[in-house]
Formats: structure tokens, C-alpha cells, sequence
């Protein structure tokens, strides 16, 4: 069923890369843009809007926006996390270079725009959400020099720098559908939930997932000392053991850290198992906003397929 949503993404997003130049400045984002995602928020744009009542095919170009705004925040993040894979590719640093990548990447920002100023409430949607996700983009790296930081502040960074596009899909697909208020805030909320369980898993695939389905390095966000909900986690519990084994390998260079001992470490410590429970809790509360919302039930089928798609994902 989430098939003939992507399908529908894919087709408008492969004539849009027909339209656009081919060279120079657009190649990168071809590249980057035709490397298998799964087009979670675009799916979610449509869907929103499918949900009450809309036709999707009027979402199409603020679909396309979104996706065009994920890939600028993946090239620039994978310059900023230093990752050499996405998608099961090189990145588009260093394929190219760390220039291109950010010129690229400014173009599809501007590019994502270009297809949000048909509404003004989209618009203005939009232009709320992006903003927070650069704020919490920032707040994770600053996470990476900060020792001790609070679980507490660790959701609220995932919040910002992944969850609030989740949020900003759907409730895009909810405006152009001319949903209530009342309606958007809920569904907002339902892509906030899911978006935080999103990025939980996020970071357990990062240390625990196979690099074959992930299409990315395994156990980067250990190397660049990332503050994910496991590190935080597992360095509280080894104070609380009196360890100092994980906190020592943090003291050394990035590339002096020994990546596979880490890894055993998180799993020594139990946080694994926390974030899984944690992970089931969110998409608990995503279902309880989801049923608050007063539409037919076979109308909420395809949103809660994606939401077991997503929960059962190993990429
Ligand atoms: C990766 O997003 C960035 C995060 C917010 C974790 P996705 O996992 O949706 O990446 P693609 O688009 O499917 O490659
Ligand atoms: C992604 O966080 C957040 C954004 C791209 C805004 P990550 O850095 O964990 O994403 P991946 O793991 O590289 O896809
Ligand atoms: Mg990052
Ligand atoms: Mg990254
Ligand atoms: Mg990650």
C-alpha cells in the first residue's frame, strides 16, 4: 500500500530531475536524489493530505519540496558527520567535493522553497519547521563536545533536528487538504511521535545495523563521539558502576577510538533494550493522537501502514 504512495513520489520526483539543468551545480543533487530513500515525508505529505479528504496529487510539489529539503539537510549533515556513505554510496563530498556538497546543497534549499510558495500556510509551516531543524542540527554537535548531557535535552535535539519534519509533512498534507486546526495539530503530533521513535531507531541502526541494508558506515556516530540516546544511556549507567570505560575511549581523537569495543560496551550497559522500550512508548503516543482523529477508520490504513513500516525498518 505505501507502494503506490512512493510510486506516485517517485515518477513526480524523476521528471522534476528531467526538467532541472543536468550539469555542474544539479548533478550532485540527481545523484543524491535517485539514490534509493524511502521517501518517508514525502509519503507523509501525501498521505496527511489523503486523510481528510484531499486530493494527494495537489500535494505532489510540496512532496517534492520536502524531499528536496531532506536531501540539502543529508548533504550537509553527511559533511558535517563526516560520513563517507549514504545510501549505499559514496557521499556527495566525497564523490565530488566538500564545496560542491554545500553549493549543491544551498541550490536544493532554494529549490525546496521554490515549490512551497503556492500556499502561504505551507509556506509558513515549512519556514517554522526548517529553521528548527538547523537549530537542532546545531545542538547535536555541540552535544558531540559536551560530556554529560541530560536525556532531557538529547529528546529535545532529536525533536528538532529529525522529528519536526515528520510533523511538518503531514501537517502539509493536512493544510492543502483543508484540514481544522484542531486536525493538524493532531497529526503534527502523530509525526512528532513517530519521528522521535525514527530517530531512536535511527541511532540503534547506526551502532547495531548491517551497513548492507543501512547503506551507511556502522558505528559512525561512536566515532565522532555523537551524544545518540546509547551513549548518553550507557555513560550514565558506567558511572553509576563506578566504569570509566567508555568515557576514556571519548577522551581519545576520533580516529583513535576503538569502534568495536564500544559497540560492546552500549551493549553491556543495557541501553539497547532502553531505547527499544523507549522507542515502542513514542509510537504508543503517536497512536493515541492518531486516534483522536474523527475520520472514517479505513480512511487512517495507509498512515498506520507506514508507521509499522518505519517500526520494522533496517534501514
Ligand atoms: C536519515 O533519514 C536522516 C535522519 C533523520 C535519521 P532517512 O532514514 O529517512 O533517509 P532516507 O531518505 O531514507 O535515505
Ligand atoms: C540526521 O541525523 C538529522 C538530519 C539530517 C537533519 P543523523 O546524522 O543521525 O542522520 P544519518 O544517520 O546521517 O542519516
Ligand atoms: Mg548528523
Ligand atoms: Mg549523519
Ligand atoms: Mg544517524
Amino acid at each position: 500500500m505505501i507502494r503506490h504512495y512512493q510510486d506516485l513520489f517517485e515518477q513526480h520526483l524523476n521528471a522534476w530531475c528531467a526538467r532541472s539543468p543536468q550539469n555542474g551545480l544539479y548533478a550532485p543533487m540527481h545523484y543524491l536524489l535517485r539514490l534509493p530513500g524511502k521517501r518517508v515525508r514525502p509519503v507523509a505529505v501525501l498521505m496527511g493530505c489523503e486523510l481528510f479528504g484531499g486530493d494527494m496529487r495537489r500535494a505532489l510539489d510540496v512532496a517534492l519540496g520536502i524531499e528536496l529539503f531532506h536531501n540539502f539537510t543529508l548533504m550537509h549533515d553527511d559533511i558535517m558527520d563526516a560520513a563517507p556513505l549514504r545510501r549505499g554510496r559514496p557521499t556527495v563530498h566525497e564523490a565530488w567535493s566538500t564545496n560542491t556538497a554545500i553549493l549543491s546543497g544551498d541550490a536544493m534549499l532554494v529549490e525546496a522553497y521554490r515549490l512551497m510558495i503556492t500556499t502561504p500556510q505551507v509556506l509558513e509551516t515549512f519556514s517554522r519547521y526548517a529553521l528548527q531543524v538547523c537549530e537542532g542540527q546545531q545542538l547535536d554537535m555541540d552535544f558531540e563536545r559536551t560530556v554529560e548531557v541530560p536525556v532531557a535535552a538529547y529528546m529535545e535535539m532529536i525533536r528538532l533536528k529529525t522529528a519536526v519534519l515528520l510533523s511538518c509533512a503531514f501537517e502539509c498534507g493536512a493544510i492543502i487538504a483543508g484540514a481544522d486546526a484542531a486536525d493538524r495539530e493532531r497529526i503534527g503530533v502523530f509525526g512528532e511521535r513517530l519521528g522521535l521513535a525514527f530517530q531512536l531507531r535511527d541511532d540503534l541502526l547506526d551502532a547495531f545495523g548491517d551497513p548492507a541494508t543501512t547503506g551507511k558506515q556502522q558505528g559512525g556516530d561512536l566515532r565522532a563521539g555523537k551524544k545518540t540516546y546509547l551513549l548518553i544511556r550507557a555513560l550514565e549507567i558506567e558511572k553509576a558502576r563506578g566504569e570509566e570505560v567508555l568515557l576514556e575511549q571519548l577522551r581519545l581523537a576520533p580516529e583513535e577510538r576503538d569502534v568495536p569495543f564500544m559497540l560492546a560496551g552500549l551493549e553491556r550497559s543495557g541501553a539497547p533494550e532502553e531505547a527499544t522500550r523507549l522507542i515502542a512508548e513514542h509510537e504508543r503516543h503517536g497512536q493515541e493522537a492518531m486516534d483522536a482523529i474523527q475520520v472514517p477508520k479505513e480512511s487512517k490504513e495507509p498512515v498506520l501502514q507506514l508507521a509499522a513500516a518505519l517500526g520494522a525498518r533496517v534501514h
